[in-house]
């Protein structure tokens, strides 16, 4: 077991501030009747002491996350079908305002972003390699790419379709250690104007909130500013603007820019000076999230048995690919959680990975309800609690474990 590896960014030394553990692929929803051995790793997070950047310990080979069967769908949130158009809607009236307009989105999933900008009649391209999500958003009537992204992509895009105004990621940039290959084909597919914006979990938040539950196979770097900034520059970018959005629990929405097309603007230059402030990147605060981690885990742990013991009926709600690091670090098992209900079709009637705890769909969590839930989908709590009024009503409390352990 090492506890150094080397930089995806800069090639620098890594040292490990975090061990979350063996843990199984985090999305690899498995057939009640498999008894085929678990693909496991070792799930370890940490950071570079030369260009600050936080990433995995080790690193999952690609398509055994994302395939045919890759489960997640975006459109599985209302905020966030919402939050998705209403970047369509900005992108086409500023980036894609101009003459023949074009934008590529990495990871499209079943394109939930994208199905706008094709409503629209703008030119557009999704390239997404999980094939059946992949399909969703071709039904949606998206031109997609069944492929990975990375250079050879980007140059045979840019070859067929000519240069981009916006290459766009969501959740997707974050889970591919391949940064090089993704920012050269970036930078070969932009037009000199153009801008690269992602969007991913926010590790000022995953510190503050110590929502560890954001680290998992498919999140290989916790982003900051200060990290993207230096990556940036590396590749020949330069980062330009950041946002901060409320989804999935605090994200950045980064935009990077090619060298002096555009000016910097004040939330770089604040979000920069506010992670310095607080020390985003030092030892002591990074070694502080981890010391909190085995809080959660035993004070959840600690809970989930007492409520055992007093025979109270406990399931989870949202198998999400959060859900894989708490119950396979807490050691969690249908023992103490009855079932998980999800409304993904590629989750229910299946086993969730490590755990082997049935996901099963939403009908059978109000039937009848439990007497707790555990929120395992906190990030889409605004949205779960305005739909499960009745739970509640009928007695029913949520179990919390971000920022700490709690009873709702
Ligand atoms: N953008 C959607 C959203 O935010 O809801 C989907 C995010 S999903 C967590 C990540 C997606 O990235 C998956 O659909 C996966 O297949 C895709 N992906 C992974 N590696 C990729 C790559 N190299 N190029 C393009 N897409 C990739
Ligand atoms: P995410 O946190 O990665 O977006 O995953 C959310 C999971 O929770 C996904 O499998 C869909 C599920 N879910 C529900 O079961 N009910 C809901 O109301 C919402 C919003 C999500
Ligand atoms: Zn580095």
């Amino acid at each position: 077991m090492s506890t150094q590896s080397t930089c995806r960014v800069c090639a620098g030394a890594v040292t490990e501030f975090v061990d979350l553990g063996t843990q199984p692929l985090s999305d690899a929803f498995r057939e009640p009747g498999d008894t085929s051995e678990e693909f496991t790793y070792r799930l370890a997070v940490g950071s570079c002491a030369d260009c600050a950047m936080v990433q995995l310990m080790e690193e999952v080979p690609r398509e055994r996350m994302f395939h045919q069967d890759y489960p997640y769908l975006s459109q599985g949130s209302a905020v966030m079908r919402e939050h998705f158009g209403a970047l369509a809607r900005r992108f086409l009236d500023t980036e894609l305002a101009g003459e023949d307009p074009f934008v590529v989105e990495l990871g499209c999933n079943d394109g939930t972003m994208l199905r706008t900008v094709a409503r629209a009649g703008v030119r557009h391209l999704g390239v997404e390699p999980s094939g059946a999500v992949a399909d969703l958003a071709a039904e949606a009537g998206v031109r997609v790419r069944k492929d990975f992204f990375e250079e050879p992509t980007a140059l045979s895009i840019r070859e067929q379709d000519g240069p981009a105004d916006v290459v766009y990621a969501a959740n997707t940039f974050c889970h591919i250690p391949y940064v090089g290959s993704i920012l050269r084909g970036v930078v070969a597919l932009l037009k000199p104007g153009g801008v690269f914006v992602f969007e991913d979990p926010y590790l000022g938040d995953i510190v503050a909130q110590t929502s560890f539950d954001q680290i998992y196979d498919e999140h290989f770097f916790l982003f900051s500013a200060t990290s993207v900034d230096v990556m940036a520059r590396r590749h020949g970018l330069e980062l330009v603007d950041v946002e901060r959005l409320p989804v999935h629990g605090g994200e950045v929405r980064y935009t990077l820019a090619l060298p002096g097309a555009r000016a910097r603007s004040e939330a770089v230059v604040a979000l920069l000076a506010e992670e310095e402030a607080r020390g985003l990147h030092d030892r002591a605060v990074l070694d502080g999230f981890g010391d909190r981690i085995r809080a959660i885990r035993d004070d959840l742990l600690d809970l989930l048995r007492r409520l055992r013991a007093e025979g109270k009926r406990v399931v989870g709600y949202g198998a999400t690919a959060k859900s894989a690091t708490v119950t396979n670090l807490c050691g969690i098992g249908p023992d103490l959680v009855e079932f998980i209900s999800d409304t993904t079709p590629a989750k229910q009637h299946r086993l969730a990975p490590g755990s082997r705890i049935p996901v099963l769909p939403p009908a059978a969590f109000a039937d009848p309800y439990p007497d707790y839930a555990l929120l395992f989908a906190w990030n889409h709590a605004e949205e779960i609690m305005a739909k499960e009024t009745a739970f509640r009503e009928a007695g029913g409390r949520w179990i919390r474990y971000v920022p700490d352990v709690h009873v709702v």
